[in-house]
């Protein structure tokens, strides 16, 4: 069978890892194939690098920034979670048809309970969300979609939480730093903390307890300020790079349909990372 051809658009996409990713994965599972980055500028006619793409023959591609809401007028099919979620970040390619998904969620749930595996027989602990954002609102449907129940979201802007959880489920952040305590899983999903402003946190955690997960989807450091913090209360923590890995997997889990091992890829990501 001819070479999987795969690749990604966005901008700016010069440091992405998704091709070492994808490399492990052709690795991984024995399949052949290319991953190559398709810079889009801004400032380019968005539709004629669409019909330019087309003609590329590709097999499947990724979108990441600015381009997973822009895209979605371009595809013939858009999948249940992406529609909810209102954004794409993995299309297929098939039978001349471009078919949207978004593996966000799904990925971000899936690291979590890889390093956690208990959760998932405890569907009502109560989940903090940090942030209204395109990333949370991922994370919050492909949570929901596990089956997780009890969410709440905190955002500086409450009117944005409400739009992805419902009045009734939204809290400040001053009052999500109050009652911190209440809560099982806080996931910091905003941009807050990541390099160069990685002296900052969107929270003070005086009031989380031991018994608490904190994960943060900053890859960039590692180990963010909101982590460093919550080790001093509690050994369970979730870090950023997870969530990368484990949406390239399922994207690459719907263009070929295997889903490559992962064993040792956490670390080795982590290591490419550090640089
Ligand atoms: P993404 O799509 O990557 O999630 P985004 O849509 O720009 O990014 O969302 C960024 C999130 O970080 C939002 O929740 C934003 O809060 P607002 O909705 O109030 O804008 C939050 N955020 C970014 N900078 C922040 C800051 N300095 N303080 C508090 N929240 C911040």
């Amino acid at each position: 069978m001819a070479a999987y051809q795969f690749g990604l658009i966005g901008y700016p996409i010069k440091h992405s890892l998704s091709p070492w990713i994808h490399q492990q994965f052709f690795e991984a599972t024995g399949i052949n194939g290319n991953y190559s980055m398709i810079e889009i500028q801004p400032n380019k006619n968005f539709s004629e690098s669409m019909k330019a793409l087309k003609t590329m023959q590709l097999d499947g591609f990724n979108v990441t920034v600015p381009y997973k809401q822009k895209v979605m007028d371009y595809l013939d099919e858009v999948d249940e979670a992406a529609l909810k979620i209102g954004a794409v970040n993995t299309v297929l390619c098939k039978n001349n048809r471009l078919i949207g998904y978004n593996t966000d969620g799904i990925g971000y749930v899936r690291s979590l309970e890889q390093k956690f595996p208990k959760l998932s027989e405890n569907i009502d602990l109560p989940i903090l969300i940090l942030g209204a954002g395109g990333a949370a609102k991922g994370i919050y449907h492909g949570l929901k979609y596990a089956g997780y129940n009890h969410i709440t979201i905190a955002n500086r802007t409450t009117e944005k939480a409400a739009q992805i959880a419902g009045e009734n489920c939204v809290i400040s952040m001053n009052e999500a730093q109050e009652r911190l305590a209440e809560f099982r899983l806080i996931i910091q999903t905003t941009s807050v903390g990541m390099k160069p402003n990685d002296h900052q946190s969107i929270i003070s955690l005086e009031n989380m307890t031991a018994e608490t997960i904190a994960s943060d989807i900053v890859y960039q450091p590692i180990m963010t300020k909101f982590l460093r913090e919550a080790q001093t209360k509690t050994t369970s923590i979730h870090l950023g790079h997870t969530m990368l890995l484990y949406q390239a997997q399922s994207a690459f889990k719907i263009w070929t349909g295997q889903n490559p091992n992962t064993t040792g890829m956490d670390e080795a990501l982590q290591k490419q990372l550090e640089g």
